[in-house]
C-alpha cells in the first residue's frame, strides 16, 4: 500500500521551521529552487514514504497572475486588491517566467528522487477564484452571493484560471512531476446546486487535460459529503482523495472501483497511541483488497509530533 501525506513537509518538522525562521517571506521561499528541493526532500529523509509532493502553494497561481499574496502569521494568506484587467491580460510567457523557480525546484528534486513518485499539484478553479475574490481565508469571512455577484467577471476569471492551471500543470510535468493532485479545498462551501458549474465541470476540463498527457490525476474535492459520488461519476479521476467526513465503507461501495486515497482525520494524530492505531486499522481493514493510497483526510497539522508520523507509517507498513 503506497503512503504519503498532504503537508508532509511543513511546520510539524523542526528542520522546516529552522529554514522558515530565516525565510519570513513565504512566496520568496517558494521561489528559491534550492530550498524548495531541500524542504521537499526533508520528510523523505526521515520517513519511509513512497512519494514526494513538491513544496509550493496553490496561491502561487494568483501570485503569477499579478495579485499580491502575503502570508501573515496566525491569520493565513492575505491577497491584494484584484485588478481584473491585469489578471485577464497576463500572458502565459510572463506567468511561466515568474514561476520559473518552481519548475527549477521540481527538476532539482527529480534528479535526486530514485524510484519514488513526485507529485505536482494545483488548486482547483473554484478554490483559487475564492481566494482571489475573498482575498483571505473563507474561514474568517465568506458569503457565496458576494463572490458570485458579478457573474460576467466570475465567468471570465474562471476561464483564465482554468487556462493558467493547465499551463502550470504542463510545466510541472515537463520538469518531472509524475502525478498531479487537484486541491478543491473549499468545494464544501458551494451551495449543492452550484457544484456542477463551479466544481465538477471546471475540474473535469483539467482532469481531461492531465489524462491527455498520460499522467495520473488525484482529485480532492474537500467537504462535499454525499456529492463525492456525483463528483466521481462526472469527473472520473484516476484516484479520489477523501476527507475525514467521508465514510470509507460507503465510498468503497459506491465509487465503482476508482482508487481511493486518504481519509484519516489529522486530529487523530494528536491522540494517544492506542486511539491512533485503532483508527488507522479501520482504514486498512476497509481498503484491504481495494486500490488504496494511505494518506490523511487533510494536511498534517503543525502540532503533530514527527514521532507520531513515524508510528503511523510503521503500522501501515507492518499490516499484512
Ligand atoms: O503538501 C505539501 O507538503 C506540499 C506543500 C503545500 C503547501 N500548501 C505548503 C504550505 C501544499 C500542497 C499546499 C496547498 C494549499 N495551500 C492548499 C490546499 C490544501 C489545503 O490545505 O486545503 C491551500 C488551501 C493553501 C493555501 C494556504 N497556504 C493556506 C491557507 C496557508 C496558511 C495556513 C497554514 O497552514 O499556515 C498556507 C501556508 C502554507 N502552505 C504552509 C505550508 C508548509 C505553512 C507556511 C508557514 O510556514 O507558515
Amino acid at each position: 500500500m503506497p503512503i504519503w501525506f498532504m503537508r508532509q513537509a511543513g511546520r510539524y518538522l523542526p528542520e522546516f521551521r529552522e529554514i522558515r525562521k530565516n525565510n519570513l517571506d513565504f512566496i520568496k521561499l517558494c521561489l528559491n529552487s534550492n530550498l524548495v528541493k531541500e524542504i521537499t526532500l526533508q520528510p523523505l529523509k526521515r520517513f519511509h514514504l513512497d512519494a514526494a509532493i513538491i513544496f509550493s502553494d496553490i496561491l502561487m497561481i494568483p501570485y503569477g497572475l499579478g495579485q499580491e499574496v502575503v502570508f501573515k502569521k496566525g491569520i493565513g494568506p492575505m491577497l491584494g486588491i484584484l485588478n481584473p484587467d491585469n489578471i485577464l491580460n497576463t500572458n502565459p510567457e510572463d506567468f511561466v517566467k515568474k514561476l520559473f523557480p518552481v519548475y527549477e525546484g521540481i527538476k532539482k528534486v527529480k534528479s535526486e528522487l530514485k524510484n519514488k513518485n513526485l507529485i505536482g499539484f494545483v488548486g482547483a478553479p473554484w478554490t483559487l477564484l475564492l481566494y482571489m475574490l475573498n482575498r483571505e481565508s473563507p474561514k474568517n469571512n465568506f458569503d457565496f452571493n458576494k463572490i458570485n455577484k458579478d457573474k460576467v467577471l466570475v465567468k471570465k476569471l474562471l476561464i483564465k484560471i482554468e487556462e493558467i492551471i493547465c499551463l502550470h500543470i504542463d510545466k510541472q510535468i515537463e520538469a518531472g512531476a509524475d502525478t498531479i493532485q487537484i486541491f478543491d479545498s473549499w468545494a464544501g462551501l458551494l451551495p449543492v446546486k452550484e457544484l456542477p458549474i463551479y466544481c465538477y465541470i471546471p475540474i473535469l476540463k483539467i482532469v481531461e487535460h492531465v489524462k491527455s498527457k498520460n499522467v495520473p490525476v488525484i482529485c480532492f474535492p474537500k467537504g462535499i459529503g454525499d456529492n463525492y459520488i456525483d463528483f466521481c461519476n462526472t469527473v472520473k479521476p484516476d484516484c479520489i482523495s477523501i476527507d475525514y467526513d467521508v465514510d470509507p465503507l460507503w465510498i468503497k461501495e459506491k465509487v465503482n472501483g476508482i482508487p481511493v486515497q486518504g481519509g484519516l482525520d489529522p486530529k487523530i494524530l494528536l491522540e494517544e497511541k492506542e486511539v491512533i492505531k485503532k483508527n488507522i486499522e479501520k482504514y486498512l481493514n476497509i481498503f484491504k483488497n481495494y486500490p488504496y493510497i494511505f494518506n490523511l483526510g487533510h494536511g498534517v497539522l503543525p502540532e503533530t509530533k514527527p514521532e507520531t508520523v513515524e508510528y503511523m507509517i510503521k503500522i501501515v507498513r507492518e499490516k499484512k
